[in-house]
C-alpha cells in the first residue's frame, strides 16, 4: 500500500551549504541552504532557492552577490543554528563564532572555517513559489589545499529534512552554539 506524503520529505537527505550575503554597510549574514545546485558548466552557474521572507533574500536582491561556502560535518551545529535563526534579529557570525574572511572578488565575506568557497555574482532571480531562485555566476572558486590535493578527505555536511530534525532534536539544545 502507498500513502500520501509531503513531496519534499523524499528529496532528502541533501547536502548543506552556508550562503554568505551582506548589506551596503558590509554587515554580513549566513543562511543554511540545501536547495543549491550547479545549473551550467560554461558559463559556471549555481542556483540557490531562498525563502522570500529570509533576510538573505533581501540582501542578495540588493547587493547582487553571494558566496556558497561548503561546510564539512564538523560544522553541523553551526549549520543548524544558521538554518533556524534569522539575520533580521541577530548577527550569526557573532553568535556562532564563525570567522568572516575577505572574499577575493566580492564585498561579501567567505566563512573561513568552511573548506571551499564559490563567489557568485547574481545573473538572474526567478520567483518560484515561496522561494526565489538566485542564479549566480561563479567568478572565483577555491578550497583548502589539502582537500584539493587529496591529502585530506572532505566529510560532506548532509542530513535529514530540517522539519524532522527540528522535531526530534530541538529539545536537547541542538541549535545553540
Ligand atoms: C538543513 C537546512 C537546510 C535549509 N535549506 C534551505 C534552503 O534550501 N532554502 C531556504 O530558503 N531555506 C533553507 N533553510 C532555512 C533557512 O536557513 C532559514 O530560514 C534561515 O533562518 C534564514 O535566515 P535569514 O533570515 O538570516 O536569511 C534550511 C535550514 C536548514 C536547517
Amino acid at each position: 500500500m502507498k500513502i500520501d506524503v509531503e513531496y519534499l520529505e523524499f528529496m532528502w537527505p541533501m547536502r548543506h551549504f552556508l550562503i554568505t550575503s551582506g548589506d551596503s554597510q558590509n554587515n554580513p549574514n549566513i543562511l543554511t541552504v540545501s536547495f543549491c545546485m550547479p545549473v551550467s558548466k560554461d558559463p559556471p552557474l549555481i542556483a540557490c532557492a531562498i525563502g522570500r521572507s529570509a533576510y538573505s533574500c533581501r540582501l542578495i536582491e540588493s547587493s547582487e552577490e553571494f558566496v556558497v561556502n561548503v561546510p564539512s560535518k564538523n560544522l553541523t551545529k553551526e549549520i543548524y543554528y544558521c538554518g533556524f535563526h534569522s539575520g533580521f534579529t541577530i548577527n550569526k557570525f557573532n553568535e556562532t563564532g564563525l570567522t568572516p574572511q575577505a572574499a577575493r572578488k566580492l564585498k561579501v565575506p567567505i566563512i573561513d572555517e568552511c573548506v571551499a568557497h564559490m563567489e557568485c555574482m547574481l545573473k538572474q532571480a526567478i520567483s518560484t513559489g515561496d522561494k526565489k531562485l538566485f542564479i549566480g555566476e561563479v567568478v572565483e572558486a577555491y578550497a583548502d589545499e589539502a582537500i584539493v590535493k587529496g591529502i585530506k578527505k572532505i566529510e560532506y555536511a548532509k542530513g535529514e529534512y530540517p522539519r524532522k530534525v527540528y522535531a526530534t532534536r530541538f529539545n536537547n539544545n541542538y541549535y545553540s552554539v
